[in-house]
């Protein structure tokens, strides 16, 4: 979002002040950010008091920077704060999901009774297939039940997962196995897609090539195909899981042991495997779920659309909703598996309340007109949030109206795979809301905006965004990195966090994110760098050189342009343009995932570069936004930039 545009919204001094009814009821009350400034690491410590411990800890805070520990010395295990405590205090018949499938009418009901059934069976086929304390589990699935039994099983073992989202590739998920060493692979041998199979296994078997330590492999059937099956090392789940006992005592474990890996994309094109702890994690999570989204268990029923192979779905699917023990929707296919309807129709039937969700499937719900929602009834919903890249005032306020009847908060949260949980958020029945703006830090969350030497801008002013304090849930480092975990966050502005956000203060002070500084770039909420995508795009046989920037995209908040030069072989000389562009499109969605094939490709004889020899990733973001073009004059031949602006153009009018 432009700066220009949020002066424009601010003239219209759009805000909203919390609606009184909501506040009466609200979780949270005026008085807990001061509660919490008193002394944040206590008040931290008091929200600890949400999970279940086997034994309390008697520490709150160690911090050596960039090493943090929290609740240290206390023990518990994750999958009872989760599951076993609802069953225990006789929550057990409450619904905990409502699974609904990519195909109409097929749905499943689990109680948090069934839930507990189930993990305990799995962690039990987990250790028959040799799982043990601190070992890694690869979690390659589609979005249906079984996912979350492995993940909750998995940590019950003390053991941690690494979910890899099921739209990666074999080679992007083979990477992740061997980066952290998994020797366990859970996965289905397909998902569906808008009512088609989509195949899962022949991914994994030929990730495993490569990954010859990976040692038993767990295959849940979700589709009638046929699959490839190495005797030994795969097993069907429903030979395996389902003649386990369906009791199973949970050991303790400290408040520090590793639960999960995540990777995600950096500025190079190695992913960086996320690693977090258990207490502090959880701790952040489950209190933010309560304050943020506001939620009531008995009543509320809640659904986060997102994929557990997502930070999002690992916090607020899995651990903070089961921990608050809520009701939730969770949903197996597409915004329009079955027709474009399909979320109001999921949203009418289940009578959802609390809605979250990415601006880009917000603006394409809008795209779809708004005569969709509204002949459905929607007045379930109470509260709306976003997560995952700014959201335009424009998609902002049609969320209002069409979604939320102008009577639901809604909710703008800005966190990271790093952070672990929601650190900037209005809170509802509190704070005021405005169309575009993340507001403040929640209690006990300390950020600033900084200049380029550190310095905390004013009001009205811009820079970037950094964390000041520690928090219970930040990632504890890059698996296998510690150097780089250092030197990514917390070198560019000693003694702070550096998220790579850039950030406003509005002439309130209100916070405003204004997208990423460095170079990752953000497609429909996930995140991907450039140097990944260049680096799969140099892979390919025909390509000499690549650059790729991030270009603005009102659909999917920033799209791929790649910019690439040949060197073509006599056979692919013989191809025509548009062919080798559609070969290295797909030669990149299948290196990677189909969410980094390049909208564009721009073949071009030459790229421009500095006399040092560097691309001026800058100089084709402007040319790939169409804007006037900034200094070229250190470029070792100006007139390349304007070539390649002139293949833009025609490549532009040829698309018309
Ligand atoms: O640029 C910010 C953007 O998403 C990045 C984090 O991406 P990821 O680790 O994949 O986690 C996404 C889900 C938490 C951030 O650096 N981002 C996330 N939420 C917002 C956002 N940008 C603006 N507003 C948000 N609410």
């Amino acid at each position: 979002m432009t700066e220009a545009k949020i002066e424009a919204w601010l003239e219209e001094d759009r805000a909203f002040a919390p609606h009184e009814e909501f506040a009466a009821q609200a979780n949270a009350q005026p008085s807990i950010y001061a509660d919490a400034d008193r002394d944040p690491v206590a008040w931290w410590r008091q929200q600890a008091n949400r999970l279940t411990w086997a034994s309390e800890p008697t520490t709150t805070l160690e911090w050596e920077l960039p090493n943090a520990r929290w609740f240290a010395d206390g023990t518990l295990n994750a999958s009872v704060s989760c599951v076993d405590v609802h069953v225990k205090e006789g929550r057990g018949s409450r619904v905990a999901f409502h699974w609904v499938a990519d195909a109409e009418g097929e749905s499943r009901t689990i109680t948090y009774h069934e839930l507990s059934r189930q993990v305990n069976r799995t962690a039990n086929a987990l250790i028959e297939l040799g799982v043990t304390k601190g070992d890694r589990v690869a979690v390659y699935m589609p979005m249906i039940p079984e996912a979350i039994f492995t993940m909750l099983a998995v940590v019950r073992l003390g053991a941690i997962h690494s979910v890899v989202f099921a739209g990666f590739s074999a080679e992007a998920l083979a990477s992740r196995i061997l980066d952290s060493d998994c020797r366990f692979v859970v996965t289905a041998d397909g998902a569906f897609r808008r009512g088609a199979p989509s195949p899962l296994k022949p991914a994994v078997d030929e990730a495993l090539t490569s990954c010859p330590d990976v040692s038993a492999v767990l295959v849940v059937k979700r589709t009638d195909g046929d699959v490839g099956w190495v005797e030994g090392r795969d097993h069907w789940w429903h030979d395996v899981v389902e003649r386990q006992s369906d009791v199973h005592e949970p050991e303790a474990f400290g408040a520090e042991t590793p639960m999960f890996i995540m990777y995600t994309s950096g500025t190079t094109a190695k992913p960086k495997g996320i690693f977090h702890t258990t207490a502090g994690y959880l701790t952040q999570v489950a209190t933010t779920y309560h304050y943020v989204f506001d939620v009531k268990p008995e009543t509320d029923v809640c659904w986060t659309a997102a994929d557990i192979g997502w930070i999002t779905g690992h916090s607020y699917i899995v651990y903070g909703p089961l921990i608050n023990g809520v009701t939730q929707v969770m949903y197996e296919g597409l915004p329009d598996s079955g027709g474009r309807d399909r979320w109001w129709k999921i949203i009418s039937e289940h009578r959802v309340s609390i809605l979250y969700t990415a601006p880009t499937t917000i603006r394409t719900l809008m795209k779809w007109g708004h005569q969709l929602p509204a002949s459905f009834d929607l007045s379930s919903l109470r509260l709306l949030g976003t997560v995952g890249e700014p959201i335009n005032p424009e998609a902002w306020m049609w969320y209002r109206k069409n979604i939320g009847a102008n009577r639901c908060p809604i909710v703008d949260t800005w966190w990271q795979t790093e952070t672990g949980a929601i650190l900037c958020s209005p809170l509802p029945g509190i704070t005021a809301t405005k169309p575009g703006a993340a507001m403040r830090a929640l209690p006990g969350i300390y950020v600033a905006v900084v200049d380029n030497d550190g310095n905390e801008v004013g009001h009205g002013e811009g820079g970037y965004l950094v964390v000041t304090h520690p928090w219970p849930s930040m990632t504890r480092g890059i698996w296998g990195d510690p150097d780089r975990f250092f030197d990514t966050y917390w070198s560019r502005f000693p003694g702070k966090y550096f998220a790579g956000d850039g950030a406003k203060l509005d002439p309130d002070g209100d916070l405003w994110l204004l997208g990423r500084v460095d170079d990752v770039m953000n497609i429909s909420g996930h995140r991907l760098s450039t140097t990944e995508v260049e680096h799969a795009l140099v892979g390919h046989h025909a390509v000499a050189e690549a650059a790729v920037v991030g270009a603005s995209d009102d659909t999917t908040g920033q799209a791929i342009v790649a910019f690439v030069t040949l060197k073509l072989s006599a056979e692919d000389a013989e191809k025509d343009q548009a062919r080798i562009i559609e070969e290295l499109r797909q030669h990149v969605s299948s290196t990677i995932s189909p969410i980094a094939k390049p909208r564009q490709i721009i073949l071009t004889p030459d790229l421009p570069k500095t006399r040092s020899g560097k691309i001026m990733r800058r100089l084709l973001r402007d040319v790939a936004e169409n804007r006037s073009l900034g200094d070229v004059t250190t470029l070792t031949d100006p007139t390349v930039v304007n070539m390649i602006a002139g293949l833009m153009e025609t490549h532009a009018s040829s698309e018309d």
